[in-house]
């Protein structure tokens, strides 16, 4: 039986991702890259040294004990599977208290079987998406370097979540970039309610990250985005909640929007680490969903034929790639704010995933988003648009005959409701002009899943009949 983490930095370490290259870090530093190739970075941890569980059903004594804030987060009852802080370093506020949730009517509009949807609903973490999750593993790091200052880019879920974590901790400062006209109301106003130094640029989230990118080396300012390492540890958690959810069964297939391709990387990571430490038997299938309209994963992997290819992934069709994105003027175009980056800062990770869990990658437009974010509303839940690119990917790929209608799959649902309201409420609009100007300009032609208002003198005879008429 494992204890609790015993972690020093000998047991926890950061090394490039690229075989050949393999550079490592010790766990103090701050960074983003690695030195000698430039690649992306993985925390990694001497598991032979460390007390690790024999079964993953050893988690579940923690759940006797939700009075402990590591035991109560969602993310920090797994710390054994995520040692690179002490327990004394954590910052936890109580997120992943997310549920997993068997959804047939969802099901059914994709055309699966019954009870073999299920949607994980992080749009329940305390900012309103999954950000939480990673964030608390930067932030813990952060802090335990002793940061005083932490930066992100965002579209608006990432600068909550980071803007939450400094005010409720008062640890750090926290400093977001956004977008002019790129973020919604609802997640801006969050940022500045929590007290975070808020810069708009002019530009969209791809200018905003470069930005910040450098912003943060010059200034030496802590940087939160998922080009963080940390915070794609956090990220993991969500796996092993659907696996306790599941009563540790590995499902089918994970099904997940792609955008900055952090959560893709971190779940091919997690059930990796999981089979190499004899924890789970077999990795499930991951279908990463892009947007029609910001879809560089879907063109390179599905149309180009870019692999991981043993960590040497053909470098030439990415630049050429990215000369096409410049030269074009191309810019990322959707529906879904999250998910609108054209320049996925965790792409060979992602390949990495894709590889190991025998992945595909698909493009929905908006028109199958909100079609498919209508359904999941409709359900009881509901998700900001870019989480029901998983909905709508995950028909599509029924649709094809790639997923099997009794596999068992889940969804991530990645962010609330609440974000990009706009788009919800133009969706069910009765007014065609509305409808028009915010989805019209997308390609969005109709809403075949509409809930309209009824309009309505005020006058009491006539609402009572619009009140029968229309129940
Ligand atoms: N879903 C939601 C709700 C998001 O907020 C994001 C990213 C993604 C999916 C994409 O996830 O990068 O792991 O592929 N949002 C960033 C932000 C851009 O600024 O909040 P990924």
């Amino acid at each position: 039986m494992a204890a609790a983490p015993t972690t020093s930095t000998r047991l926890a370490y950061q090394q490039c991702i690229m075989p050949g290259c393999g550079a490592s870090y010790g766990v103090e530093e701050v960074r983003t890259s690695c030195d000698a190739c430039g690649a992306l970075l993985d925390v990694q941890y001497d598991w032979d040294a460390l007390p690790v569980p024999d079964k993953l059903s050893w988690f579940e004594q923690k759940w006797s004990r939700r009075n402990e804030p590591l035991a109560r987060s969602g993310v920090w009852r797994f710390h054994e599977l995520l040692p690179f802080a002490p327990a004394d370093k954590v910052v936890t506020i109580g997120e992943g208290q997310t549920p997993l949730i068997m959804t047939d009517g969802v099901g059914e509009y994709i055309g699966m079987n019954r009870g073999n949807l299920l949607l994980e609903y992080e749009g329940m973490n305390p900012s309103g998406s999954f950000k939480d999750n990673g964030m608390t593993a930067a932030f813990t790091h952060a802090h335990t370097v002793g940061a005083t200052r932490a930066a992100c880019a965002s579209t608006g879920n990432t600068s909550a979540s980071l803007a939450l974590y400094c005010c409720s901790s008062k640890l750090m400062q926290a400093v977001i970039f956004i977008g002019s006209g790129k973020i919604s109301y609802g997640k801006l106003s969050q940022a500045l309610d929590y007290g975070a130094l808020t810069v708009q640029i002019a530009g969209d989230f791809d200018d905003a990250m470069q930005r910040v990118q450098q912003v943060s080396k010059q200034l030496g300012i802590y940087l939160v985005n998922s080009v963080n390492p940390f915070r794609l540890e956090g990220q993991k958690t969500i796996m092993l909640r659907v696996l306790e959810s599941l009563n540790w069964q590995v499902p089918d297939w994970i099904v997940v929007p792609g955008g900055n391709l952090g959560n893709s990387s971190s779940f091919g990571k997690a059930f990796y680490e999981l089979k190499q430490l004899g924890l789970i038997d077999r990795m499930p299938r991951l279908a990463v969903i892009n947007a029609a309209g910001a879809n560089t994963l879907h063109e390179l992997y599905e149309k180009r034929g870019l692999r991981w290819n043993n960590g040497q992934p053909d470098q030439k069709i990415i630049d050429g790639y990215a000369v096409e994105l410049d030269t074009g003027g191309r810019r990322a175009d959707t529906i879904a704010s999250a998910i609108e980056i054209n320049r996925p800062v965790n792409l060979e990770k992602c390949l990495r995933a894709l590889e190991w869990m025998d992945g595909v990658v698909r493009e929905v437009t908006d028109q199958e988003i909100l079609d498919a974010k209508a359904q999941v509303g409709a359900s009881g839940m509901g998700c900001e648009p870019a989480s029901a690119a998983s909905v709508a990917g995950a028909k599509k790929l029924r649709e094809e005959g790639v997923i099997d209608p009794d596999s068992r799959v889940v969804c991530i649902l990645t962010g609330h409701q609440l974000k990009d309201p706009t788009a919800t409420v133009a969706y069910h609009t009765a007014d065609q002009e509305e409808f028009n100007r915010v989805l019209g300009s997308r390609g969005v032609t109709r809403a075949a899943f509409a809930n309209r208002a009824v309009q309505v003198e005020n006058n009491l005879d006539e609402i009572v009949r619009a009140i029968q008429l229309n129940s």
